[in-house]
């Protein structure tokens, strides 16, 4: 059920306090496969690992748009992290990973964050590795913490490449066998895997019997290829996730992974490929509520905007202030603060405050000025902390592109730095408080008619895209427009460097890395680039 007016927004709907309780250390019973997966709620809905994206704070934010019987049936899975660092570095685990006070507060051992079971579980932690001893080791620092470790099979980056460890695993049957397979026997609980199609059906169903016999009790099968990345990322193949759920014994639990741009999209894939789950990642990143089904029409509250088209999504500044108040709450403990009521066109109009601050901060708009990019932050505690503006920026991307004092606000706000979000976030809501008046007068400047010449993302724009205001989708070109557009060459598809995008093509994230998206990417439709 999503949160409406008359179920008061809050950061923390669907979840407990995280009041202190002392960590359990009593070996539980280790179930596998179906019985495990039953254990934790038969999840269907699942946040994927994402490097510097997935971390408690953005699992909470999912999580709070859901009813608390909800969000205990959504699984998230942290960022990937590498096991040889997590097993060597103290610093390391210190710098990702706060399942105890004792992150914060030398040796108090009450629970606190990542893998809290009042407010953070179901989660499977993921880890990239080739090496048994160091995967079991980090495994073991988290095992107390979470439900599941897991094995990431897909990365398919330069850098891990480089390290041998992800999609690169793929030719390594025998060294995958030997990770799985140390964790099944030795480690307190399942071990899980995420991995790649291969370049067939047949391949894809071996490899997936391969590691499901090394002991994987859970597989999560993104539906691309290795290459299917950067400007190469095209659509997941569906087809292949249904060929192994009809090859593979019913008892094997299946989570499907891509194309989830809607909320519309999970129950789709779900029937299309008789997955037990569906894994989202970046539809998740530009909605965080896309688990969340969407109010009735006639109770949409101040959160969710519809327009008279009949399609709606949440409102970006909605979403804004309710990342900031986790933030407040969890990683800060600190009250969250008293907002105003969200603005709503049928609001009494009230005249715009000019404060102090607001007048001081105005004169700062523009570009963060050299000194100010110079500046070393201080490398923030919270594993939350550090990637808010990335979040951000995802988040924003409808809207930055019209709205650069929003854009030049966020990229000035440091780690940590609680009131350059906030004046940011007024900006936002300002900016939107325009949009939302000018749709009262010219709704007509926000919609598109139905046409049905339209293809490729441009078809899926039009159905997807919303006014600049209410969180969607990116929707990136497709391989065969890139390579019209030039950001993709001929020459290099089906290559190592196929998609290195040219230097003034939009950046697009990609599994397993940590590039901040392109603030400033537009994309193709006026309607969805404000
Ligand atoms: C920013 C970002 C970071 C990612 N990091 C990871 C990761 O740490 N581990 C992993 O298995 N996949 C990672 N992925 C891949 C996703 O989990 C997912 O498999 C992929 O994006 C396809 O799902 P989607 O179509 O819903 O985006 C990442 C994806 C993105 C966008």
């Amino acid at each position: 059920m999503a949160v409406s007016e008359t179920q008061p927004a809050s950061p923390t709907h669907g979840a407990v306090q995280n009041a202190p309780v002392n960590v359990n250390v009593q070996p539980k019973k280790k179930l596998l496969g179906r019985e495990f997966y039953k254990s934790i709620g038969s999840p269907k809905y699942i946040v994927a690992p994402m490097v510097d994206r997935s971390e408690f704070a953005w699992r909470m934010l999912t999580r709070s748009f859901m009813t608390p019987e909800e969000s205990k049936q959504l699984l998230a899975y942290s960022p990937m992290y590498h096991a040889r660092l997590f097993r060597e570095q103290a610093g390391m685990r210190l710098q990702h990973f706060h399942p105890t006070r004792a992150a914060i507060k030398g040796d108090d051992n009450t629970l606190y964050l990542d893998g809290n079971p009042a407010i953070d579980r179901p989660l499977f932690v993921q880890f990239c590795s080739n090496n048994p001893d160091d995967f079991l080791e980090a495994a073991r620092h988290v095992a107390p913490y979470c439900d599941a470790v897991d094995l990431n099979l897909g990365c398919p980056q330069g850098i891990a490449r480089r390290g041998h460890y992800g999609a690169f695993l793929q030719e390594d049957w025998d060294l995958i066998y030997k990770l799985i397979n140390k964790l099944h026997n030795e480690l307190d609980v399942p071990v899980t895997a995420k991995f790649r199609i291969q370049e067939t059906k047949e391949k894809t169903l071996e490899y997936a019997k391969m590691i499901l016999s090394a002991g994987a009790s859970i597989i999560a099968l993104h539906g691309r290829t290795r290459e299917q990345k950067g400007h190469n990322t095209g659509v997941a193949d569906w087809s292949y996730i249904r060929y192994l759920r009809d090859n593979l014994p019913s008892e094997t639990v299946i989570f499907a992974n891509g194309n989830i741009l809607n909320y519309s999209d999970l129950e789709r894939c779900l029937e299309e490929t008789g997955a037990d789950g569906v894994m989202s990642a970046e539809g998740n990143l530009s909605d965080p509520t896309v688990f969340s089904k969407p109010p009735a029409v006639g109770s949409e509250g101040r959160e969710y905007w519809r327009g008279r088209d009949g399609k709606g999504g949440y409102r970006i500044d909605a979403i804004f202030r309710r990342y900031l108040d986790i933030i407040y709450k969890y990683v800060f403990e600190q009250p969250v603060p008293e907002r105003k009521p969200l603005y709503l066109p049928s609001d009494p109009e009230e005249p715009e405050p000019v404060t102090e601050v607001a007048a001081e901060e105005a004169e700062e708009d523009g570009p963060p000025k050299k000194k100010q990019k110079r500046d070393k932050t201080k490398k923030p505690l919270s594993p939350s902390l550090g990637v808010m503006q990335g979040h951000l920026f995802q988040l924003l991307r409808p809207m930055v592109a019209k709205h650069t004092d929003v854009r030049d606000a966020l990229a000035r706000s440091r780690p940590g730095d609680m009131a350059a979000f906030e004046h940011t976030l007024s900006l936002t809501e300002k900016a939107i408080k325009q949009g939302l008046k000018e749709y009262e007068q010219f709704p007509e400047r926000f919609e598109t008619s139905p046409d049905q010449e339209l293809k490729g993302s441009k078809a899926t724009i039009a159905e997807y895209g919303r006014p600049w205001w209410v969180c969607q989708p990116h929707i990136r070109p497709l391989p065969e427009e890139a390579m019209e557009l030039g950001a993709l060459t001929e020459k290099k598809k089906g290559s190592a460097k196929q998609d290195k995008p040219k230097a003034d093509a939009p950046a697009t994230p990609a599994e397993g890395t940590a590039t901040p998206t392109n603030a400033s990417a537009t994309t193709p439709d006026n309607l969805v680039s404000g």
